[in-house]
């Protein structure tokens, strides 16, 4: 009688009352001879469920979760769609789809008997997953925004975020949901955001929005500094890259330039990146021509290029003085007390005079580093020919095993160039110096210029023997000799 009411309660209880009753019922589940089991199968697959008892059974009913399904006491009713109940108590589900899946309770009642037994069913499907928004996002750098992914399937798939192909390892975790939050740091973030629904059934599923990172112009001088002279033509040239496109306007002293019979403009479009993802953004060189240049031609240039999200705004040089000199490396071996220098340098007008500037650098020695003042050399020029001038010049009554830093500039009729790179020397001697490279541009330290006045400097005569160079575009073969000879500081005297 009790176990009568308890068949009836497994029915109409909902659920966890239905494995609670099971639960406690160990005594009759151990008649059972069918094991509980979760079958795993897919879609237009067919199971069976067993139930067997080792004794005959009056009646036998199934249901799936809460729902009924079937009852051999009434064959009259017909059992659910795909469902068959066999004589021998067993289930089967034929044709599966994914709303077979769940917990199956078998009740069967023998002579005395009454057990449920639990089986399941997990009809596995492949993922899917939908990404909201979707499509092509357009954002500017400093926005946030939200993706959301929703991923099905059976069982439930673990989700993973991808960023042009990367994996980004801290967004991943498992639930059928997932947003998060993105925020625009940089242009590079352009590209793919993809989620990725797995579950060991067939394909993982992928879907993916493209995001368009908007941003201000960036611009690119290829030249900061165009060297020309008077009656030449000139080009100056700004690349700009921006999303959206970008307009552009040249200025010179901040007066707008117009085109006209003396100056001209025109742009041209520059093939996208090697990145295809940034294929939206637009890459175009503006060109100004001054097709003669005149004196008023000359100097600052703006290169103002303007979009939605912002301008930015460059110069560019329009000048006629010399270009910075080169210091060459020069193979010979140095003396102790003497050092060869060789300079190159381009102008359109000739060369007036250079001005050399050198100074010790103090040795390792010394346990306060500093620094003595330049020393400044004028040096005339002795060819006019250009473009190209090639200089050397020894420094002579130099002190010997020493570290010493030197530069140049050049003058013309227009002005001065920009210092040269500051190169390092070292004459010779038996003392071990830091490795030098004459090619090496030290960095300007201002700090140690607060030491200079605690140098002095005696004049004593120094010697320093010029070579110039002959003819344009001259080599080293060419090259004439001339000695000169410069009185100059270099006595140290420290206080
Ligand atoms: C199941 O059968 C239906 C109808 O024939 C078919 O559309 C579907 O692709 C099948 N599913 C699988 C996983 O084979
Ligand atoms: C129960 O009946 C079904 C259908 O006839 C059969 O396939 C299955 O093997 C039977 N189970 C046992 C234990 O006899
Ligand atoms: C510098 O130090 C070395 C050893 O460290 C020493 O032999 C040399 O005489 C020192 N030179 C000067 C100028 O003090
Ligand atoms: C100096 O140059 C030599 C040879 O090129 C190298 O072996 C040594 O490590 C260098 N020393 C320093 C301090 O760079
Ligand atoms: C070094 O230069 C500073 C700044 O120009 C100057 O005040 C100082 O007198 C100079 N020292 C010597 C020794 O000429």
């Amino acid at each position: 009688m009790c176990a009568l009411l308890a068949a009836l309660l497994a029915l109409l209880l909902p659920l966890s009352q239905c494995e609670l009753n099971f639960n406690n019922d160990l005594e009759n589940n151990q008649k059972f001879k069918s094991v509980p089991t979760t079958i795993k199968s897919y879609e237009n697959e067919t199971v069976l469920l067993p139930c067997y008892l080792d004794t005959p059974f009056h009646y036998v009913r199934w249901h799936r979760d809460d729902v009924p399904l079937v009852d051999s006491r009434h064959p009259e009713i017909p059992p659910p769609e795909r469902i068959v109940l066999w004589s021998n108590g067993s289930l089967q589900v034929s044709n599966l789809k994914s709303e077979d899946t769940g917990d199956y309770y078998c009740e069967i009642m023998s002579n005395s008997n009454h057990a449920v037994q639990v089986h399941a069913i997990e009809v596995q499907s492949e993922p899917s997953i939908a990404i909201e928004p979707s499509g092509v996002l357009e954002l500017s750098i400093g926005s946030t925004f939200e993706v959301v992914c929703l991923a099905h399937g059976v069982p439930q798939p673990a989700i993973n975020w991808r960023l042009n192909g990367n994996i980004l390892p801290d967004y991943s975790s498992t639930g059928n949901r997932q947003s998060h939050i993105f925020e625009i740091k940089s242009r590079t973030m352009s590209g793919l955001i993809e989620c990725l629904a797995a579950n060991g059934v067939g394909q993982p599923a992928v879907a993916g929005v493209q995001l368009r990172v908007l941003f201000a112009p960036e611009l690119t001088l290829p030249q900061t500094v165009v060297y020309t002279k008077v009656g030449d033509r000139a080009q100056l040239e700004c690349i700009v890259e921006a999303a959206p496109m970008a307009t552009l306007q040249w200025f010179h002293y901040g007066v707008p330039i117009q085109n006209g019979a003396h100056i001209s403009s025109h742009e041209t479009e520059l093939g996208a990146s090697s990145h295809s993802l940034d294929s939206y953004v637009s890459r175009v060189k503006h060109v100004l021509i001054l097709k003669k240049v005149r004196d008023a031609d000359m100097g600052q240039y703006e290169c103002r290029a303007t979009n939605s999200i912002g301008f930015k705004s460059t110069t560019v040089e329009l000048t006629g003085r010399p270009m910075p000199c080169i210091f060459k490396i020069n193979p010979g071996t140095q003396s102790s007390t003497s050092h060869v220098l060789v300079w190159q340098t381009e102008s359109m007008l000739p060369i007036m005079e250079f001005k050399l500037k050198f100074r010790q650098i103090p040795s390792a020695n010394i346990s306060r580093p500093i620094r003595t003042n330049w020393t400044e050399l004028t040096i005339p020029a002795q060819v006019t020919i250009g473009p190209i001038y090639i200089t050397s010049y020894t420094l002579h009554g130099l002190q010997p095993a020493s570290l010493f830093e030197v530069s140049v500039l050049a003058r013309n009729s227009f002005g001065w160039s920009d210092n040269s790179k500051t190169v390092r020397f070292a004459t010779g001697g038996e003392v071990e110096l830091p490795n030098y490279s004459t090619e090496s541009e030290l960095q300007y330290d201002a700090t140690e210029e607060s030491f200079d006045n605690e140098i002095t400097q005696r004049s004593q005569v120094f010697t320093a023997s010029m070579i110039h160079n002959a003819a344009t575009r001259c080599g080293y073969s060419e090259l004439a000799y001339l000695t000169i000879f410069i009185n100059i500081c270099l006595a140290m005297r420290y206080t």
